[in-house]
């Protein structure tokens, strides 16, 4: 605390990203849901090929390059794709773009359990929030989504952590019920449902939905997030954008997403290699007695067996295993547990095995 903070930086209580290795420190991460394994090799060349007196010049404010190529992928026109410094970043220019701020405001509507940046960027914005509380099961109580009169609403879907997906018929029942809002849904797992809203956007002018290339394209250490929604929502995206910092994506990361977007078959291989991984690790679990829902994302939202979480959340640590444990309601008897490597899960079961006891 200084005598120089603020009252919001004295009050706001941030964000508590996933504990990240020491440099040096080997260890199997399976704690913040990156990719086990590489992007593209054609993001190599763009490496190699990047001309230092380029980074003397600031980079193209919109990521023309970035959109063009989401645009082909994602089928929809480079108009309706903004690209952000993450989809943290995009999802905080969403906030402050579309949902009212101040005690009066009607409130942004978002699930009791879901990506814990949500409240933050909330608070950080004055933006007020009403939460609905998940059902008994951990699925978003669609039918309170529908009857509260909120200011908008956002969730995510598949959501996190629980890793379940929302049928999209639920998505456009919320959409309906709430046509003079913004409705965020925020895809950063969408890859691993296969599963997405973005096909109701011809319908839905009040439909943002959110995107990263932090999970499917193994690419969190560039920071490329996305939106893509009616032209309108994009130009208020840039007009937040504009007002806060015109070049929130470099020249090389521009350069190196457009490159790996373009690749989709090896995008799309390394998800199928999750998957499998992932519905294989799950099997596993549940022969040892753990619950775990059916995810739908990279990673298991699993209550384990034989120990309390937060005692093999320790203990995988202490044997060099990043997992990830939230000690808040309703889910303190849950771990998070990114899908790595077969290699890496296999070492986690092992783990698991010596701390908690196996078949
Ligand atoms: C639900 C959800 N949304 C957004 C993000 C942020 O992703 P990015 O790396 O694009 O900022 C995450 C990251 O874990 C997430 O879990």
């Amino acid at each position: 605390m200084s005598r120089f903070w603020n009252e919001k930086t004295r009050n706001i209580e941030p964000y508590v990203a996933g504990e990240q290795p020491k440099p040096g420190q080997k260890i199997i991460k399976l704690n913040t849901n990156e990719n086990p394994y590489p992007a593209s090799p054609n993001v190599r060349k763009v490496l190699d090929d990047v001309n230092i007196l380029d980074l003397a010049r600031y980079p193209e404010t919109s990521s023309q390059i970035v959109r063009e190529e989401l645009a082909k992928v994602l089928g929809v026109t480079p108009e309706q794709v903004f690209c952000g410094n993450g989809s943290d970043e995009v999802l905080a220019f969403s906030f402050q773009a579309f949902f009212e701020s101040g005690k009066e405001a009607a409130p942004l509507l978002i699930p009791d359990i879901s990506y814990s940046f949500y409240p933050v960027y909330a608070e950080l914005y004055n933006i007020p929030v009403k939460r609905i509380p998940l059902k008994e099961d951990f699925s978003i109580d669609v039918g309170a989504f529908c009857e509260e009169k909120g200011g908008g609403v956002a969730f995510a879907n598949p959501n996190a952590p629980t890793s379940l997906l929302m049928e999209l018929s639920d998505v456009e029942k919320i959409l309906q019920a709430n046509p003079d809002h913004v409705v965020l849904v925020d895809e950063a797992y969408a890859a691993f449902s296969g599963v997405t809203a973005r096909t109701l956007l011809p319908k839905y002018r009040n439909l943002l939905v959110t995107g990263t290339l932090s999970k499917s394209h193994s690419l969190a250490g560039l920071r490329l997030g996305f939106a893509v929604g009616d032209p309108e929502l994009i130009e208020g995206l840039c007009r937040i954008r504009d007002s806060f910092n015109s070049y929130p994506v470099d020249r090389i990361a521009q350069g190196i997403a457009a490159t790996a977007i373009a690749d989709d078959a090896w995008v799309m291989d390394n998800v199928s290699k999750i998957c499998a991984t992932r519905d294989r690790v799950a099997e596993e679990l549940k022969k040892r007695g753990w619950i775990v829902p059916e995810s739908k994302t990279n990673f298991l939202f699993a209550s384990p067996k034989g120990a309390p979480a937060e005692a093999i959340y320790t203990k995988l640590r202490e044997k060099g295993i990043l997992v990830r444990y939230f000690n808040k309601p309703r889910i303190s008897e849950y771990l998070r547990i990114t899908i790595g490597t077969d290699e890496e899960m296999d070492a986690l079961l092992k783990a698991v095995d010596e701390i908690a006891g196996g078949n």
